[in-house]
C-alpha cells in the first residue's frame, strides 16, 4: 500500500493502466500456501479502497473516520474501509463475549485498532459484524463512545456515530460503560462520555494465532469471516498494542 500512499493517485493509475491489483499486492505476500482460492480473495479485494491524497487513512478522531468513510467509492463495506486504513495497524485481540460485540471465540477474536487516542473495534463473525464500534478516549478512564453500521450507502454526517449509539436518554453502551455524561453536542447530537475499559488480561488472543485464522481461512465456506480477517491481515503490517494500563477492567465496575 505504501506504493501508492506514497506516490499518490499518477501511480495508482499507472498500475491500474498496467493490470495490477494494487488493493491486493501485500496479500499476495502473505505466506498464501495453503489458503485453497486464495486467487478468489485476491480477485475480491478492491483498488478502489484507498483514502484518496489529502484524505488521512489514520484516523485518529472519530471526525477522521467519517471523513476518510466519506472519501471511499460507495457503497463502503467495512472490510473496504479496514483495507484502506494505513499500515502498520496496532491492534489488540480479545476473545471477550462481555460486550456490545462479542468475540466468537479464539478464531474469530474482536480486533481493537488503536490510534492515539481513537478506539476502532471489528468482529469478523457474529452480531457485531456490521459495525464499526468507536471510542475516543477524554481521559485516562473515560471515552466518548460512538458506532457506525455497514455498509454505507451514501455519505454520512458527522453525527451520525453518535445517533448511532443513542438510546433513551443516553446511549446503550451505558449498561456496561458506567458513569456516561453528555459532554457536548455535535451538529445537534449529543455526545456521551463514559468508562474506558481494556480486555481483561484473560482474554487476550496472540496475534500470531489470528494470523494463522487467515492462513487456512475456507473463503468459499465462510467468505464473509474470511473478508474481514484478510481487511485487517492481509493489506501490510500489523503489530500488537496494549491498552493503557489506566483504563478500567470491566469486572472491576461491576
Ligand atoms: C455488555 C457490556 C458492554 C456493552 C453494552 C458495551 N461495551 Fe464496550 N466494552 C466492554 C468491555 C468488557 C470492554 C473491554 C474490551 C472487551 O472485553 O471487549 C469494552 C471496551 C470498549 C472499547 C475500548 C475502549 C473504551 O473506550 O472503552 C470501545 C471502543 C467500546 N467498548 C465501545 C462500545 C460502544 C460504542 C458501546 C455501545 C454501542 C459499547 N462498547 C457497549 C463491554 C461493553
Amino acid at each position: 500500500m505504501n506504493i501508492t500512499k506514497t506516490h499518490g493517485a499518477f501511480v495508482l493509475s499507472l498500475l491500474i493502466l498496467t493490470g495490477w491489483n494494487v488493493g491486493c499486492s501485500p496479500a499476495a505476500s502473505f505466506h498464501a500456501q495453503g489458503v485453497s482460492d486464495v486467487g478468489n480473495a485476491l480477485a475480491q479485494a478492491s483498488v478502489t479502497c484507498l483514502a484518496p491524497a489529502g484524505v488521512s487513512a489514520r484516523p485518529s478522531t472519530i471526525e477522521d473516520v467519517v471523513v476518510l468513510i466519506n472519501s471511499l467509492p460507495k457503497p463502503v463495506t467495512l472490510s473496504c474501509f479496514l483495507e484502506s486504513l494505513e499500515r502498520p495497524l496496532n491492534i489488540t485481540l480479545t476473545n471477550s463475549q462481555m460486550s456490545a460485540q462479542p468475540a466468537a471465540g479464539n478464531r474469530s477474536p474482536r480486533v481493537f485498532i488503536l490510534n492515539e487516542k481513537l478506539y476502532m473495534s471489528v468482529v469478523s463473525e457474529g452480531r457485531g459484524r456490521d459495525y464499526l464500534e468507536l471510542s475516543y478516549q477524554t481521559t485516562a478512564t473515560t471515552s466518548v463512545k460512538a458506532e457506525i453500521e455497514f455498509p454505507i450507502m451514501q455519505s454520512i454526517s458527522k453525527s451520525k456515530p453518535y445517533s448511532g449509539v443513542r438510546f433513551g436518554n443516553g446511549t446503550n453502551c451505558s449498561s456496561c460503560h458506567r458513569a456516561e455524561k453528555q459532554i457536548g453536542t455535535i451538529e445537534g447530537a449529543p455526545m456521551f462520555e463514559s468508562w474506558a475499559y481494556q480486555p481483561d488480561k484473560e482474554t487476550l488472543v496472540d496475534l500470531q494465532q489470528f494470523e494463522n485464522e487467515l492462513k487456512i481461512c475456507n473463503f468459499s465456506k465462510e467468505p464473509e469471516r474470511c473478508e474481514i480477517i484478510r481487511a485487517v491481515l492481509g493489506h501490510g503490517e500489523v503489530q500488537s498494542q496494549d491498552f493503557p494500563k489506566s483504563m478500567y477492567f470491566n469486572f472491576s465496575v461491576w
